[in-house]
């Protein structure tokens, strides 16, 4: 229920007659979970958050973390509380200054309670105190923080804020972010956006870094390790920091010889794509020898060094900064869409094979089609809903880039490749859907392509191979 939001002296006036605190009756509390279908409990209702500033202390000893996180948010209903997302120990809560009640309930809930209840549509700021060791921390049973023998990364998905600051955890509240970290003199502390200064002082040193643009909270990335750092600008003018951790043994050389290349690759993607959307690129890679994957890491992708055991990898480099763009800037509104973010990324690699010489998009689609027998269970994940057991199944990633190059066989690269640059522009910094993707599709190649998204997206078998070649249908 809500309450018109009335002017200090009538509310005031009010509560005086009445002698009833304003929360019981139309004040509630704020959703656990944001409603999306396969994660119900991630995220939360009644607010949106703007902007995140962090400001921590980091013992890579030990794996301690502690500090503040100061939330600017915005109510949506009238709250008696309100919870967000989070596995560290939290000391004290205020809510606009004053102290708040708090509890945990669930896998990660952080349920605040303030002093007085929230109208709908104020501005609040919320002050967590807190510390912990993350590692040392779960939530259904896994734990994403990656530890390493010089520090600490947080990189996961659809999961990683849990573990080093609350948040309001999915991709629909976007915000800017200050991380601020100190550590110890000689570890260096990686995150994303822009390095604003450091500081050393009594053998620690701190560094603050910016993100200036909208960003999804698992895309905000902390990473804390020995590194070489580098930077530079693209010949496209987008300001380069990477950073290498000094531990990747033979990787080194062929992780550093890829993702030196981001500013070039950013600027080559810009052409597909259109203006990059942030004010820095990067990448960094640190000692996680054993993680499998790497991570769209906003301004700044997670790489690990697996991924440049056989040499250079710049196919990496470009999935991770095609999702800068799919992914970062235009994101999932529910994981069920997560096609708008690796069809894509994956598309950009098999583009950039073409770009280098190693193959067209074309030579490659008809390769992963021909090699997929029909009886494959690869064929019975549906990328368009591949459901969270198989979020990112590789289907979601080849058979999700067969059905891009479907679509450019049936409407043309005039249209293709101005989708591929419009719709970065039509939801920049905001969320989509794949059906949103569909009607803009339809509406850019003035085609019906609802059979096409179905047979390539939704359907749990293989499509014909007329049909593969863009064939119409
Ligand atoms: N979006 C990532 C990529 O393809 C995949 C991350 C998978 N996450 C995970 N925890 N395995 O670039
Ligand atoms: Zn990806």
């Amino acid at each position: 229920m809500h309450r018109r939001i009335m002017a200090p002296g009538a509310l005031a006036a009010a509560s005086l007659m009445l002698v009833i605190p304003a929360s019981a009756a139309s004040h509630s509390p704020g959703a656990p979970g944001i409603g999306d279908p396969y994660y119900p409990a991630y995220g939360n209702g009644g607010y949106d958050v703007s902007h995140y500033d962090l400001r921590l202390k980091y013992q890579p000893a030990t794996d301690e973390l502690e500090g503040t996180a100061t939330l600017l948010a915005r109510t949506t209903q009238d709250l008696s509380r309100f919870n967000l997302d989070f596995l560290l120990d939290v000391s004290e809560v205020r809510v606009n200054g004053a102290k708040a009640s708090f509890a945990t309930s669930g896998e990660h809930e952080l349920e605040i309670t303030p002093k007085n209840p929230l109208a709908k549509g104020t501005a609040v700021t919320v002050v967590v105190r807190y510390r912990g060791v993350p590692s040392s921390k779960e939530a259904y049973g896994f734990n994403a923080w990656l530890r390493t023998a010089d520090g600490g990364v947080a990189a996961g998905e659809p999961e990683g804020a849990w573990w080093w600051f609350p948040s309001n955890d999915h991709p629909l509240d976007k915000a800017t972010f200050d991380v601020s970290v100190q550590v110890p003199n000689g570890t260096q502390f990686i995150s994303n956006g822009t390095l604003q200064s450091t500081s050393s002082r009594a053998g620690w040193t701190r560094y603050n870094w910016r993100s200036n643009k909208p960003q999804t909270t698992y895309l905000a990335t902390f990473a804390a390790g020995r590194f070489d750092v580098t930077t530079g600008t693209s010949e496209g003018g987008i300001p380069v920091i990477n950073a290498y951790s000094k531990d990747l043994g033979d990787n080194y050389g062929a992780a550093r010889a890829s993702i030196e290349r981001s500013g070039e690759i950013a600027d080559w993607l810009s052409e597909y794509f259109g203006p990059y959307p942030y004010n820095s690129v990067g990448g960094y890679v640190p000692n996680t020898p054993s993680v499998g994957y790497a991570l769209e890491t906003q301004t700044r992708p997670f790489y690990s060094p697996r991924g440049f055991s056989n040499g250079t990898n710049t196919s990496v480099v470009v999935h991770e900064l095609a999702h800068q763009w799919y992914g970062d800037d235009v994101s999932v509104e529910h994981w069920k869409d997560i096609w708008i973010n690796e069809g894509f990324a994956r598309y950009a690699q098999w583009l950039w094979s073409e770009h280098e010489g190693e193959g067209t998009a074309q030579e490659i689609a008809d390769y992963v089609y021909a090699s997929r027998a029909a009886d494959d269970p690869f064929w019975t994940v549906r990328p368009g809903n591949p459901g969270p057991e198989n979020q990112f199944h590789i289907a979601v990633y080849d058979r999700g880039a067969l059905a891009l190059q479907a679509l450019r066989n049936e409407i043309g690269d005039k249209a293709f490749f101005e989708i591929l640059k419009g719709w970065p522009q039509k939801h920049a910094y905001g969320n989509a859907s794949v059906a949103d993707f569909r009607r803009y599709a339809e509406e850019v190649s003035g085609q019906p392509l609802a059979a096409l998204f179905d047979t390539w997206l939704f359907q749990p078998s293989k499509p014909a191979a007329a049909v593969a070649r863009g064939a119409s249908i």
